[in-house]
């Protein structure tokens, strides 16, 4: 069984996604083409914002957000400690200190209502995660960085599709971020990502950034990077964005279903009022979780951990001396937290045979 099922999903487009690879070969521009241009007009009509600025991945996106924000040494950024170590390895690379609130129990998301406490006049912006498909309140977040003056990048790696109150993620902060890492919803063929605002200016900035600092040849305004998206993977994703919105319908069904069936037996993931998820990563709490999940193996179901260890508790983040007794549910949630086969073709046989393996490892692991 397969965790995240790529090759159904190309057979099913592969002659769109033939074609469109073809002709970036028989035009070779490679380097920032026509596909690029076109598939971030498309992405910026779907998620309903002025820009798209697409870019080499989830993670770049993240460093161009800032660096465009002019985050400098000694900042600080607010964010979640329960997510890739991207979100926060992006705030250190500039030199600002990651300052993070602890989770929401029942969506995995940031505190919102705990962000205030920790604004301080170095506080130059707030990043919250998406996490597993579905924004925190981000209505609510923006009304409080408003407040402050402060600017709010979503890191929606994993929430591409998902709506708040009707509204895409990556469309509703200052800056949304996304990644095509073969493995999310919306994924390409290698590594990219995708950057959102509503603002000119930071697109513009984010454009230059993007090619090492300067739009014009032998002329750097700032210091920039190589952060383009390869013009293959636009095509790729250009070819697939069709058939996104069908997935997100799949995704939705067999979210719910794996809900309505596992509801005795552990603690599946809550969606709040008002959110859809695409269930990027579908994630349960469970007791025992190191027996439930080597009992999954067992019988052969792919039941990866994300994330066992807060980013604050990384060897890496040693120096940053967080105390963790300050983030509870983060701490409980890393112990308990166990994924499940999510993609658009899982059977509901093959979801059967998951959801009886999770009731019969819960049964024999008590
Ligand atoms: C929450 C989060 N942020 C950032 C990233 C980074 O994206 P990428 O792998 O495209 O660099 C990921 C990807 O795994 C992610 O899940």
């Amino acid at each position: 069984m397969d965790f995240i099922d790529l090759k159904t999903q190309y057979k099913k487009y592969k002659k769109e996604i033939d074609t469109a690879i073809q002709n970036v070969l028989d035009t070779s521009k490679y380097v920032l083409g026509p596909q690029v241009h076109e598939v971030e007009r498309s992405l910026a009509e779907f998620v309903g914002v002025k820009h798209c600025v697409t870019a080499s991945s989830g993670t770049d996106t993240l460093l161009m957000s800032m660096m465009t924000l002019n985050i400098d040494p000694g900042d600080e950024v607010i964010t979640s400690p329960f997510t890739f170590i991207s979100t926060v390895e992006t705030i250190s690379l500039l030199g600002a200190k990651p300052i993070f609130v602890d989770i929401d129990p029942d969506t995995f998301n940031l505190n919102i209502d705990q962000i205030e406490q920790v604004i301080t006049p170095q506080t130059k912006a707030i990043m919250p995660v998406s996490l597993f498909g579905q924004m925190p309140d981000l209505d609510k977040l923006n009304i409080i960085a408003a407040k402050h003056g402060i600017p709010v990048i979503e890191d929606g790696a994993q929430s591409f599709g998902a709506t708040l109150r009707g509204k895409r993620s990556c469309g509703i902060t200052t800056i949304g971020s996304t990644s095509f890492f073969p493995a999310k919803p919306l994924g390409c063929y290698g590594d990219g990502g995708a950057l959102f605002t509503n603002d000119d200016e930071i697109a513009e900035t984010l454009r230059i950034i993007r090619v090492h600092g300067g739009l014009q040849r032998d002329h750097y305004i700032r210091l920039g990077m190589n952060g383009r998206f390869d013009t293959i993977q636009a095509a790729v994703i250009q070819a697939k964005l069709p058939h996104f919105l069908t997935e997100l319908k799949a995704r939705e069904r067999i979210g719910k279903r794996y809900t309505e069936l596992l509801e005795n037996c552990c603690q599946p993931p809550k969606v709040a009022e008002g959110c859809t998820s695409n269930y990027a990563i579908y994630t349960i709490r469970i007791p025992n979780r190191d027996q439930v999940a080597a009992f999954l193996k067992e019988k052969g179901i792919p039941a990866p951990v994300y994330y066992p260890v807060p980013a604050y508790a990384q060897p890496v983040f040693k120096s940053l001396n967080v105390n963790k007794k300050n983030f509870p549910i983060t701490e409980q949630v890393c112990d308990e937290v166990l994924s499940l086969p999510m993609h658009p073709w899982l059977t509901e046989e093959a979801q059967d045979f998951v959801v009886e393996s999770v009731k019969e490892a819960a049964a024999v692991t008590v």
